[in-house]
């Protein structure tokens, strides 16, 4: 597994002995719920039961969750959504060769889940300079059990990732293993200058969203930086998404009173752009039309509707894709042309030279953050939007 992730580059050679000396499975409990990339599904395994099984799975790359719907869930069936996870490896060391730590930092990190990624911080800088905050009670008791017993007397502090911890600030680094919309202030606050805040930050269009990597200014009063990678993290609990629900937006008979239009240029393809969601055509939409949601239909006898929901008012639009049919028929209603909107950005990304997750960047400051292409003087969002 090691020779693989530093093959693959995600295991950087500076953090090959703390991969080494800090193994996964001692931080993961004997009933786990590893997800198979292949098919899609989470598994039950249990140690006391099946250890071989329960060691492979543990040494492999899945991800694995560990909690189910907050707590609230019992026994070995998956639950409704999982609430806390060990991530991919991969993704936690390539990860923490964004956050590039130095010796003697001081780091917090956002969402302890097993403790492990603390577990790997503290034996590089020592424990005494990691603290990590967990929303669930339950899930930072085992953490800190865990580290505890590992040796490593990493603060596990129970609390909201989102108020940082200002009792041990100011932070060299900042980590939140978690996603976020918006990205709290009081991070930037609590941070030393020239200090990193690593963030998986996406907006409420689509799942996918991409790591930031915001370098702290001097007067600790805002922070930027580039986006280093796409990923797919659970959300903060506060900023979960509740989906709207469909009938309050479209009642019966709205389609019939719609404008309807045919949409001129976009394909299906083009529009969901591969990746189930994740791919950087989802996510430089929603860097350019704010507070909007959609969702794809699945596809049935040659028609697929793609959906789009306002979240500043009750505007929607629904294009609606045939296979039999070159152009896609559009329905908009509201205050907001929502597909009008989703067109131009995306004709504005192609303009742009169809950059990629790298040439995107966010500058976070009281005001809240703004999306920029290539410097931060150049924001995505057009002028007036909402
Ligand atoms: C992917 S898991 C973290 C994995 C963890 N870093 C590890 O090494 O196992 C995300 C965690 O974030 C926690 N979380 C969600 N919202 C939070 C919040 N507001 N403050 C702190 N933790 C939060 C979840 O309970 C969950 O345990």
């Amino acid at each position: 597994m090691g020779r693989l992730l530093l093959e693959d580059g995600s295991l950087t050679p500076d953090w090959a002995p703390a991969f080494d000396a800090v193994p996964r499975a001692a931080f993961l409990p004997d009933l786990m719920w590893p997800h198979d990339m292949a098919t899609g599904r989470n598994v039950a395994v249990d140690k006391r039961q099946a250890p071989e099984r329960w060691q492979e799975y543990a040494d492999s790359n899945d991800p694995i969750v560990t909690q189910w719907d907050d707590g609230r869930h019992d026994g070995p069936e998956p639950g409704k959504s999982f609430s806390s996870s060990s991530s991919m490896p991969s993704l936690v060391f390539s990860m923490l060769a964004d956050l590039g730590v130095q010796p003697g930092q001081r780091v917090l990190e956002i969402g302890s889940g097993t403790g492990w990624n603390a577990a790997l911080l503290a034996h590089r800088l020592g424990a005494a300079n990691v603290v990590t905050v967990e929303v669930d009670g339950a899930v930072a008791a085992q953490a800190q059990e865990s580290l505890d017993r590992f040796g490593l007397a990493v603060e596990v502090v129970r609390g909201d990732g989102f108020l940082g911890y200002a009792k041990r600030a100011p932070y060299d680094r900042i980590i939140a293993t978690c996603g976020l919309r918006k990205v709290p202030f009081a991070w930037v606050e609590q941070s030393a200058p020239g200090g990193v805040i690593l963030v998986p930050w996406g907006t409420y269009y689509g799942p996918g969203e991409a790591t930031a990597r915001l370098v702290v200014a001097e007067d600790c009063q805002s922070a930027s930086g580039p986006f280093t990678r796409p990923v797919a993290f659970m959300r903060m609990r506060s900023q979960r998404f509740v989906w709207p629900r469909h009938d309050e937006y479209v009642p019966a008979g709205a389609m019939d009173a719609a404008d309807v239009s045919y949409a001129s240029s976009l394909t299906e393809e083009e529009l969901c752009g591969g990746a189930g969601g994740f791919g950087v055509v989802p996510f430089a939409l929603g860097l350019r039309v704010p507070e909007v949601a959609h969702t794809a239909d699945r596809k049935r006898d040659g028609k697929r509707a793609v959906w789009f929901y306002g979240l500043s008012d009750r505007s929607w639009a629904v294009i609606v894709f045939r296979d039999d049919q070159e152009q896609a028929k559009v329905y908009q209603s509201g205050p907001r042309r929502l597909w009008d909107e989703v067109e131009a950005a995306h004709r504005w990304w192609v303009d742009q030279g169809r950059p990629g997750f790298d040439r995107f960047g966010l500058t976070v400051d009281q005001d809240g953050e703004r999306p920029w292409l290539d410097s931060p003087g150049n924001p995505v969002r057009a002028t007036g939007s909402p």
